[in-house]
């Protein structure tokens, strides 16, 4: 079915994979363990992938203990429209911020094939963290191409396309409350540019 976007989300969602409160009290441990891991290490950055990151690094850092400080880059796997990213990763924009000797945790929405964030980790790496980290709420473990290290993880989720709670369908819905799927065989037309 094709649709112009953007539809009423209740038209393209499939169901519900995590609803509000679940993902709430897995927020709630992850920054447990966070405040643990970095207790008595001075200098912790939580360094928010754009845009996908902002509601799961704004509910995050509620929860974490450890005084920190909070940056933001943005990166470009794929544009509107495509569905996969083919490890032509583009930096937006840098950190505002000198990162050489502080603790640096990065905190993304979703873990897909990997090269997103491989190219984030080999980028922040070089500029010599006291330590470098990945905070990823979900990780589709089937797709992976790259092996990452993932410290922190929120769920592990099966290969499906998924929106809300910052996740985009070409840059829309990322308000929603929930983690969605998108129906399968919808296709979602951009009215707005074309
Ligand atoms: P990767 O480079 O393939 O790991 O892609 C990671 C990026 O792709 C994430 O930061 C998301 O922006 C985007 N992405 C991957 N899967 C989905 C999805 O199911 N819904 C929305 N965005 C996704
Ligand atoms: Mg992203």
């Amino acid at each position: 079915m094709e649709l112009n976007l953007p539809p009423d989300y209740h038209d393209i969602l499939d169901y519900v994979l995590i609803e509000p409160e679940a993902l709430q009290s897995r927020i709630k441990e992850l920054g447990q363990e966070i405040s643990d891991h970095y207790e008595g290490k001075p200098g912790l950055i939580l360094v928010g992938i754009l845009k996908g990151s902002t509601l799961f690094l704004t509910d995050l850092m509620r929860q974490v203990a450890t005084p920190h400080a909070i940056d933001f880059m943005d990166v470009s796997s794929y544009g509107a429209g495509v569905r996969a990213s083919d490890g032509d990763v583009r930096i937006l924009m840098d950190l505002h911020t000198t990162i050489e000797n502080r603790h640096v945790l990065i905190v993304e929405d979703i873990i897909d094939s990997g090269h997103t964030i491989n190219k984030v980790l080999r980028l922040l790496d070089a500029r010599s963290p006291a330590s470098l980290q990945v905070c990823a709420l979900l990780d589709k473990t089937e797709r992976r191409e790259i092996d990452v290290p993932i410290a922190f993880r929120g769920f592990a989720i099966p290969n499906v396309f998924v929106f809300g709670y910052g996740l985009d369908i070409d840059e829309y819905y990322r308000n929603l409350p929930f983690i969605g799927v998108v129906k399968p065989g919808i296709v979602i037309t951009d009215s707005v540019s074309t």
